[in-house]
C-alpha cells in the first residue's frame, strides 16, 4: 500500500503512522522526522531548513522533493510505505504524482482547539522517537520513554506562537492539495476528535485492516 497520511499539525498522523507501520511492516517516511535529524546532525540540508522550521514555515519545495526522491530509492519502500508531512504543497503533490500512483490519502481531522492542545503538550523520545503527551498519554515514568528508557524532549516548534504560525501555514499552503486530491477520489477522512484507541480502531476500518 503507497499511502499519505494527511491532517494538520498534532492531528496525529505520527502516532497512528507508526502503528500502522508496526501492523502492516511498511515503512513510514516523515519529512519532518528527517529534516529533524538533519538539523541535529547540522548537515548541509539541516542548515538551510532549520530557519524555516523554527519558524513554523515550510522547508523550500525543492528540498523537501529532493529527500523524498531519494528516500524512495531505497530497498525498503518496495511492498509500500506511509509518507507522513508530504506532500504539504500543491509543488510537492505533482512531483509526487510524476513518480507514484498512491492508493490512499487517510486525512486525519480535529479541530483546532485541540491541535493546540496536543502540540504544546507532546514529548518525544530523543531515543526511538516515540510520541507522548503530558495529559493525553503520558510516560510510566515522567521524562523517559516507556520503549527503550530515552529522555523525553519537547520539540523546538511546540511552543504556542509557533504552533500558531504552522497552523497558519497548513491552512494556507497545504490544506489546497487536500481539494486536490478529493477530486481524485483518493481521500477518506477519519474523525480525529477521540482518544487515541478510539481513533486508532477508526484508521483500521478505514484502510480496510479489521
Ligand atoms: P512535521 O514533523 O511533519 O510536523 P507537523 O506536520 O506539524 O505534524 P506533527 O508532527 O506536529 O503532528 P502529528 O500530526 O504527527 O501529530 P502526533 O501524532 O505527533 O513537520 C515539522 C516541520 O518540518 C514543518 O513545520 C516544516 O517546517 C518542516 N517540514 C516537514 N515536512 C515538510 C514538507 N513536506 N515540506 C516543507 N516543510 C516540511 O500527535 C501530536 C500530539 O497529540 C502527541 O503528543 C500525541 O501523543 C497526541 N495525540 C495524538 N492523537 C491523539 C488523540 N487521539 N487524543 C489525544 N492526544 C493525541
Amino acid at each position: 500500500m503507497k499511502m499519505v497520511i494527511f491532517g494538520a499539525p498534532g492531528a496525529g498522523k505520527g502516532t497512528h503512522a507508526k502503528f500502522i507501520s508496526k501492523k502492516i511492516n511498511i515503512p513510514q517516511i516523515s519529512t519532518g522526522d528527517i529534516l529533524r535529524e538533519a538539523v541535529k546532525k547540522g548537515t548541509e540540508l539541516g542548515q538551510k531548513a532549520k530557519g524555516y522550521m523554527d519558524r513554523g514555515d515550510l522547508v523550500p519545495d525543492d528540498l523537501v522533493i529532493d529527500l523524498v526522491e531519494d528516500r524512495l530509492k531505497q530497498d525498503d519502500v518496495r511492498d509500500g510505505y506511509i509518507l507522513d508531512g508530504f506532500p504539504r504543497t500543491l509543488e510537492q503533490g505533482r512531483a509526487l504524482e510524476k513518480k507514484v500512483d498512491l492508493d490512499i490519502v487517510l486525512n486525519m481531522d480535529v479541530s483546532e482547539d485541540e491541535l493546540t492542545t496536543r502540540l504544546t503538550g507532546r514529548r518525544t523520545c530523543s531515543e526511538c522517537g516515540a510520541i507522548y503527551h503530558l495529559k493525553y498519554n503520558p510516560p510510566e515514568q515522567e521524562g523517559k520513554c516507556d520503549k527503550c528508557g530515552g529522555d523525553l524532549y519537547q520539540r523546538d516548534d511546540d511552543n504556542i506562537e509557533t504552533v500558531r504560525e504552522r497552523l497558519e501555514t497548513y491552512k494556507k499552503q497545504t490544506k489546497p492539495l487536500l481539494e486536490y486530491y478529493e477530486k481524485e477520489g483518493l481521500v477518506r477522512t477519519v474523525n480525529g476528535n477521540a482518544d487515541i484507541e478510539v481513533v486508532r480502531d477508526r484508521v483500521l476500518r478505514a484502510l480496510n485492516l479489521c
